[in-house]
């Protein structure tokens, strides 16, 4: 039982500690602890759902692969919204690469564009099971007398195994309740897990973290998440564009490293790797300038374990 418990808790954080989260307040060890305890109890780890509403009506085939993560052109009309995650196996302990991620919505006037490609794409997990993708903020269009909430469209396909065809959808829409698929809130088309909240970031655009459950062939050890050996409390500023300094703890006396992955898992960097006592460190990046802009994401690792991951903006 305890260590359902414990597995569990672990579960939770997997779930629904966000990236962005993490990375915009200095949380403290102790009210960490706090929130584990206080979950125990009510803590899975879900297979994303389906949409009662399926594909819907508007779906078109062979999107182009979206280009530098921008779904979106930056002149298009609307609310910029980054929208990443991390794709899991059902039970959350290992992350799938390479999942194909068809992603379609309407524009800001609530449109879709049936004749073209505009704000239709695709892209891939990369090699630590991350996706990301830029756009605006989906309008809502009328479905018979209502809108239809703001939504985004997916299909998803880990390789060799079946599509997961769904919406997700984002907190606070005040046409959630009145939507027949939105609403759901239990059995196979659940939509409880696919409402998520976004959050303006210090670069004035929306974020939201969205991690995606389902059958498919996983790998290990990048995300063996394990926030009782260590965290990075924060990196700042972040955006950035020079350079970055990073704040983390280590409980255990532990051979510690930082490293920075881009996009497609290429490690870009490697920080402070020594062997290092219990307590809080911090260390600078400062990346060549030629790197280009764009996210990367900054791993802590210690000894042979990935625990804990914080996305960086280089502008
Ligand atoms: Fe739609």
């Amino acid at each position: 039982m305890e260590k359902e418990l414990e597995t569990n808790s672990r579960r939770y954080f997997l779930r629904n500690t966000t990236l962005v989260a993490l990375s915009t307040s200095l949380m403290p060890l102790k009210g960490m602890a706090n929130v584990l305890g206080q979950n125990k109890s009510s803590v899975v780890c879900n297979e994303t759902t389906l949409d009662l509403y399926g594909q819907g009506p508007f779906y078109t085939a062979n999107a182009p692969e979206i280009a530098i993560n921008q779904l979106a052109d930056l002149n298009e009309t609307g609310i910029r919204l980054i929208i990443t995650g991390v794709v899991k196996t059902l039970d959350c302990t290992q992350v799938i690469p390479n999942t194909l991620i068809d992603i379609w919505h309407a524009n800001n006037a609530g449109t879709y564009d049936n004749t073209g490609f505009n704000l239709r794409g695709k892209t891939y997990s990369n090699a630590q099971g991350y996706y990301v993708f830029e756009t605006i903020l989906p309008g809502k269009y009328l479905n018979g007398a209502s809108y239809r909430p703001r939504h985004i469209h997916f299909k998803i396909t880990p390789p060799g195994f079946p599509t997961l065809i769904t919406q997700l959808y984002f907190e606070g829409d005040t046409d959630i309740p009145g939507d027949a698929a939105a609403s759901v809130t239990s059995g196979n088309f659940d939509a409880t897990s696919r409402i998520i909240p976004i959050t303006l970031n210090s670069d004035g655009k929306y974020e939201g973290t969205w991690d995606i459950v389902l059958n498919g062939d996983g790998i290990t050890g990048v995300q063996d998440i394990n926030l009782n050996k260590g965290i990075i409390y924060s990196a700042s500023p972040n955006p950035f564009t020079n350079s970055v300094e990073f704040n983390y703890g280590i409980y255990n006396a532990s051979s510690v490293t930082i490293q920075i992955f881009d996009l497609e898992g290429v490690m870009v960097a490697t920080l402070d790797e020594s062997f290092q006592q219990a307590q809080k460190y911090s260390a600078t990046w400062t990346p060549d300038p030629n790197l280009p802009a764009g996210i990367y994401f900054s791993a802590l690792k210690i000894n042979d374990l990935h625990v804990h991951y914080l996305k960086l903006m280089k502008v």
